[in-house]
């Protein structure tokens, strides 16, 4: 495993390859539009969004939709991307809310504040930044969401440590992201299936290990898809097809590796909802 900063780079150029490329060839991580196959975002969903915030959205779940934000809060957004979950988060809380997002990575922030202009919105920021160092104040914000992001973290207890810094006392986590177990070392070690949240995923109990562990109470899974061969390997295949085509330049990877790895994949791998809360107070 590379040095954190040098995994956050990696990940960062694949995410700035996947936003700017047409349909995709290379570099893209999760297919596009995987999110409207199997996300769970409703038709009135996506009837109010920017097709390009729609089309650009690599996430695993839909985070709000198990949320209760209200007209008025403030909603942070870690590793924002596109803005799918930001517009939708920004029209929740209205003109009085704010929704703020943070991203490392440039081609998604532009791509982001297109989205932002497209639909009109004035109530909506996104911020540079990285997840375990977030440039956002202490105790500012009443929900945190993140649509799988955290699995892309080398650094999971820095993330879980700024979300209970920036949630304020009572505030809710509530995220979307991808869990797995017995991940073999083959696929651990494979920078591409790192990019598309396989590789960097840990188990349910790690990640909920690590948000008490940061001091976030009630932590529970709200929501859970076991992925199945399909998926797995509409995950996995999205890379291998492409150096099998020739379109990378070649590389020689085996496509029924992906149906291998999907096989051995199958039941380990899920995309969970997790919600959590800051207490009340401090040690409560
Ligand atoms: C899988 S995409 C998800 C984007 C968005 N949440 C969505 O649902 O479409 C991951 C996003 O997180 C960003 N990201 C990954 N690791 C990050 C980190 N450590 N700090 C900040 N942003 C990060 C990437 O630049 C990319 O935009």
């Amino acid at each position: 495993m590379s040095d954190p900063s040098t995994t956050r780079r990696d990940v960062s150029a694949d995410y700035a390859r996947a936003v700017t490329s047409g349909t995709g060839c290379c570099g893209e991580p999760v297919p596009k539009g995987v999110v409207a196959r199997i996300a769970g975002y409703t038709d009135e969903d996506f009837a109010v969004l920017p097709a390009e915030a729609v089309v650009n959205s690599f996430g695993c779940g839909n985070p709000l939709a198990f949320s209760m934000v209200q007209p008025g809060q403030v909603v942070l957004d870690l590793g924002s991307g596109a803005g799918i979950d930001l517009l939708l988060a920004a029209k929740r809380v209205g003109p009085a809310g704010r929704a703020i997002g943070v991203d490392m990575t440039d081609e998604m922030i532009a791509k982001a504040n297109e989205n932002v202009a497209a639909a009109g919105l004035a109530n909506v920021e996104v911020r540079k930044g990285i997840i375990e160092d977030l440039p956002v104040a202490d105790a500012s914000v009443d929900w945190v969401i993140s649509n799988c992001v955290i699995n892309l973290s080398p650094e999971k207890a820095r993330v879980f440590a700024e979300i209970a810094r920036v949630l304020r006392p009572g505030g809710t986590m509530l995220v979307s992201d991808i869990v797995a177990d017995d991940i073999p070392p083959e696929i651990a070690a494979n920078r591409h299936l790192y990019s598309s949240c396989l590789a960097g995923a840990v188990s349910e109990q790690e990640y909920a290990a690590g948000l008490r562990a940061a001091g976030l109470v009630d932590v529970e899974t709200v929501d859970r898809l076991v992925y199945d061969t399909a998926q797995l390997e509409m995950f996995i295949g999205s890379e291998l097809k492409d150096d099998a085509d020739g379109c990378c330049g070649g590389g020689g990877v085996d496509p029924a590796q992906a149906c291998r790895w999907a096989e051995q994949l199958v039941g380990k791998v899920s995309s969970v909802k997790v919600r959590a809360r800051k207490p009340e107070k401090a040690g409560a």
